[in-house]
């Protein structure tokens, strides 16, 4: 039999998508990240873009990231991350919300774009504006000397790899990966971040990527099976609060954007102020319920849900009684500290998106009306 392979077929790895690879990459995406960057045994982070101008982030009135996407999602992250860890105030914009809004922007600012492409045209557009007035400009982007890697003062790299599928995957807990590394670096320069925890924190970043492969391992099939039974729904919501709330707002973008399923994201506390009134028997909600991080306030939201009828998909950790107990479904991710719970919990939710929308017979990799690099408004 004559052996013919394409290009593709070798690109992909054996894997039926590059989504798919790409999801399965991760453990090697965020690991080849931290590579010569986090020094567990010296304690230390080293990252030249931030050391060289530590001053401009020590003496930041507040940091600005803009960013759109999936990237701008990170962003929130990072939001989360850099206000806990170093106490340095961070606002979070859309890039196209920014560059329009005569925004006040002065030479006491730091900027701090996110890009997969490093070519996104708002994105750009933002930080040239900042430039102008001043800013100091810094870029996460994936693609090296992108337009945006170049525009920037300084930056640092998340080496993802190419990631071709046009869902972000890869590129987003790499871009995670950045803004947690910067945020424990500011933290621990700026003394917010106390030399235990740091060591403590660092320690458990570095096992991360063990993390995602045993949710990688435990989940894949778990999660292809729960996505059978989703093939025909209409609508989807994803809940999660605190870091977990932009992780359930990036786990509806990729359920949107390859299965063409109307999916919303939301901080669960705000379902009260909305989205309870479209719970009944028909509508799935995700919700993320990871022990750290206001578990309790969660298990209320989820009872509000039960009552409701909603059909429970809970991401929680291993060993979780009460949110498994009402969910119609469970998948297990192993416990965290809050703050590395995003990474972990995207996994299964990206997985969840992917199988849907290969059932629905979508095209997973290059799904309609989407673009991977948006260089136009
Ligand atoms: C497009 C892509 C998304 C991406 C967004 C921002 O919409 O399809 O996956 O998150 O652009 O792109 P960037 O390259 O700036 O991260």
């Amino acid at each position: 039999q004559e052996l013919k392979l394409s290009l593709e077929q070798i690109e992909k790895g054996g894997y039926e998508h590059f989504m798919l690879k790409e999801i399965f990459e991760q453990p090697k995406s965020v690991h080849d990240t931290m590579r010569g960057r986090l020094l567990v045994d010296e304690g230390v982070i080293k990252m030249a873009g931030i050391w060289d101008h530590i001053e401009k982030f020590k003496n930041a009135n507040r940091i600005i990231i803009i960013a759109c996407g999936t990237s701008w999602h990170a962003g929130l992250i990072g939001e989360y991350l850099i206000e806990e860890y170093a106490r340095i105030p961070v606002e979070v914009e859309y890039a196209s919300e920014f560059r329009y809004r005569n925004p006040i922007i002065t030479d006491k600012d730091v900027v701090i774009a996110i890009s997969q492409s490093g070519e996104t045209a708002d994105t750009m557009a933002a930080l040239k504006l900042a430039k102008e007035k001043g800013a100091f400009i810094y870029g996460i982007c994936n693609v090296v000397d992108s337009s945006i890697a170049r525009i920037t003062d300084a930056g640092s790299y998340t080496h993802a790899g190419p990631e071709i599928g046009v869902a972000s995957t890869k590129a987003f807990t790499a871009q995670l990966t950045i803004l947690t590394l910067i945020a424990f670096k500011l933290g621990k320069h700026n003394g917010n971040l106390g030399n235990a925890d740091f060591m403590s924190l660092i320690a458990e970043l570095d096992a991360i990527p063990k993390r995602i492969e045993d949710v990688l391992a435990s989940t894949n099939e778990l999660v292809q099976d729960i996505a059978k039974d989703f093939v025909s729904t209409t609508n989807f919501l994803y809940l999660g609060r605190g870091y977990n709330y932009p992780a359930a707002l990036e786990g509806a973008l990729k359920l949107k954007e390859i299965s063409y399923i109307h999916a919303e994201g939301y901080p669960a506390a705000e379902m009260k102020h909305g989205p309870i009134a479209l719970i009944d028997e028909n509508m799935p909600i995700v919700i993320i319920a990871p022990k750290k991080g206001h578990y309790d306030k969660i298990v209320s939201n989820v009872q509000e849900i039960k009552a409701r009828k909603g059909k429970i998909i809970a991401v929680v950790n291993k060993g979780d009684t009460q949110v498994s107990a009402m969910a119609d479904y469970v998948i297990e991710i192993p416990e965290t500290s809050e703050c590395f719970s995003p990474i972990v919990a995207s996994v299964p939710l990206q997985l969840l998106a992917y199988y849907i929308a290969v059932y629905r017979g979508a095209n997973v990799d290059q799904p309609r009306n989407l673009a991977k690099s948006v260089t136009v408004e």
